[in-house]
């Protein structure tokens, strides 16, 4: 077989409520996508995958879908979205959809319907169960299982006109689907197969390993402290899963050619993830693991850790050897649920902003994967400094925040401190294009506060500079497109104990890359078997003047070039 055109793409991610704003509502929107595909295209990238555009009352920004066959107004028409898909493609690229149907909102109307009555043909699409046996339906500790959502509170909601629940394991407003029910499937095959026939490239499947669940519902773990179980047991790969995406794939994606389908799977081991991906198995193309955003937290996401370089390296070397004879892995830093990595795990300061943001690019492109660029972090946007609660807007933070001072009596300020380094606001600035008000992002108020750094860090600024994190992040795409060993070259880790230097090789064909970059603000040398044979080699790229004996700079990374005896 072929090798699927995805294993040399790079995937660009817009968040559509931040990404440009046309008509001056405040709130990003069609046209103003449409407006920038320049400056994707421009960057070199093979697909955009564009988060939720259907029409939703926006609890969770349209990760809450209550049409998933139509455009959400704010953000355009049906005719405007035909427009993009055109303007993507006369590009030569591709257009990924996201695919949010583990839930719906609970303003769709299969939920409407399945609300309206217990005889409803539609009831079944949702998780409906009565109180816990011998409590009064609506108390305290009365509901069906002892799961926390994970927006905060219970995942059950009670609903006093039929006298019984339904499970919601994101917020109240987005009420689990039913995928025990061969009529949900059906009606979400067809959809995704609408929107193929309109010509759409595939799928970004949004927590795509939650569908099946323990039908017995059994009750969680709770952990010491914790108000509620963990469901996560009993619903994250369930037993199901491998067969509902099997299918999935049936039904709607074989016989089409030049998908890309990625599965967003929170918790996923890479045994599983190569399940999941072998293309024999006819499931998805990729997955998307968290163990290495997840690297800096513990059990509870909301405890910060420092980051253990040597921590993070293991977690990249046994996905990269995990999926290395079977499956692919997907590569990413960044999306709208994660701070931004520069603030992150490199250093936003004004002195090694731009190099840790260069340095980071690197050392995740150079792995064996399809790449994903997040909006703005090509331009090494930052974290945003938040002062108050007020100042955030995500239903995850303010559920947090909720949950912690109010119920669990945490000190503001600590939450607050947890809450700038991690919330999913710092990721949802809106996209800094210029130096003019509002960062060229909207001629109106903007939903979230710009970012003030926008004078210094924005697009047109970026696209001028030829040293800028931009033309990095386009050179390191173009060496992709160049050079197969990117592609499909072996992965071998190097110095696994050291917590300052990240370094690998990458051996395919007569050729081997060597990649090392320093995660410190110190020089520090490389003390790498037949360092002057390497030194020796092609410099493919860097992001400071590269010494003759591997010392590297200051977040400095190298990539080098040699050829090898097969
Ligand atoms: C994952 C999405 O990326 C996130 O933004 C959303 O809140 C949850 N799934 C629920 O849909």
């Amino acid at each position: 077989m072929d090798n699927p055109w995805w294993h040399s793409a790079v995937v660009y991610q817009i968040y559509p409520r931040s990404f440009a704003d046309a008509d001056g509502d405040g709130m990003g929107d069609l046209r103003g996508i449409i407006d920038h595909l320049d400056h994707i295209a421009g960057l070199g990238a093979d697909v955009v995958w564009l988060s939720p555009v259907y029409p939703s009352p926006q609890d969770d920004n349209g990760y809450d879908i209550s049409d998933y066959q139509d455009i959400e107004p704010v953000f355009g028409t049906l005719a405007d979205f035909d427009e993009l898909l055109a303007g993507v493609h006369e590009r030569g690229m591709r257009l990924v959809m996201d695919l949010v149907v583990n839930h719906s909102s609970d303003e769709h109307q299969w939920f409407v319907e399945s609300r309206s009555s217990k005889d409803s043909p539609k009831r079944d699409w949702y998780w409906w169960r009565p109180a816990r046996e011998g409590m009064e339906p609506g108390t305290p500790g009365a509901e069906p299982t002892n799961w926390g959502s994970v927006f905060g509170g219970s995942a059950w909601e009670y609903d006093p006109a039929s006298g019984e629940y339904f499970l919601h394991i994101f917020s109240r407003k987005q009420p689990d689907l039913n995928w025990e029910n061969p009529e949900v499937r059906d009606a979400v095959y067809a959809m995704m197969n609408w929107w193929l026939d309109r010509g759409v490239d595939g799928f970004r499947m949004d927590v795509i390993d939650h569908i099946s669940k323990d039908t017995t519902l059994p009750d969680g773990v709770v952990r010491p402290g914790a108000p509620y179980g963990e469901g996560g047991p009993h619903y994250l790969n369930g037993p199901r899963n491998h067969e509902f995406l099997q299918e999935m794939h049936r039904r709607v994606f074989a016989g089409r050619d030049a998908l890309l389908t990625v599965g967003e799977m929170p918790g996923v081991t890479v045994d599983e993830a190569v399940l999941y991906t072998d293309p024999a198995r006819k499931e998805v193309d990729m997955v998307f693991n968290f163990d290495h955003v997840w690297a800096d937290r513990g059990a509870d996401p909301w405890l910060l850790y420092p980051l253990r370089l040597t921590r993070l390296k293991a977690i990249f070397a046994r996905w990269q050897a995990g999926l290395a004879e079977t499956g692919w892995n997907s590569l990413y830093w960044n999306n709208h649920d994660q701070p931004r990595v520069v603030s992150r795990y490199g250093d936003d300061s004004p002195q090694w902003r731009e190099r840790s943001a260069k340095m980071l690019g690197a050392v995740l492109h150079l792995h064996r994967g399809t790449p994903y660029v997040y909006q703005g972090e090509e331009l090494g946007m930052t974290n945003y400094p938040f002062g108050s609660i007020a100042d955030f807007r995500d239903i995850e933070a303010l559920g947090h925040y909720a949950q912690a001072v109010d119920h669990e009596g945490r000190q503001p300020a600590d939450v607050l401190t947890v809450l700038r380094a991690r919330s999913r606001d710092n990721a949802r600035t809106p996209m800094q294009w210029d130096d003019s008000p509002q960062a060229g992002f909207t001629t109106g108020t903007p939903w979230l506060a710009v970012n003030p750094n926008y004078k210094d860090i924005n697009a047109v600024a970026a696209v001028a500079d030829q040293e800028s994190v931009y033309h990095f992040y386009r050179r390191l795409i173009a060496l992709r497109h160049e050079e197969p060993a990117v592609v499909y070259g072996d992965f071998t880790m190097l110095l696994p104990q050291d917590e300052r230097l990240y370094a690998y090789t990458r051996r395919f064909e007569g050729v081997e890359l060597l990649v090392i970059g320093n995660f410190t603000g110190e020089p520090v040398r490389a003390d790498i078997d037949e360092a002057g044979a390497w030194s020796a080699a092609e410099l493919l790229l860097t992001n400071a003047p590269a010494s003759a004996d591997l010392v590297l700079e200051p977040w400095q990374v190298v990539i080098y070039r040699r050829g090898v005896t097969r």
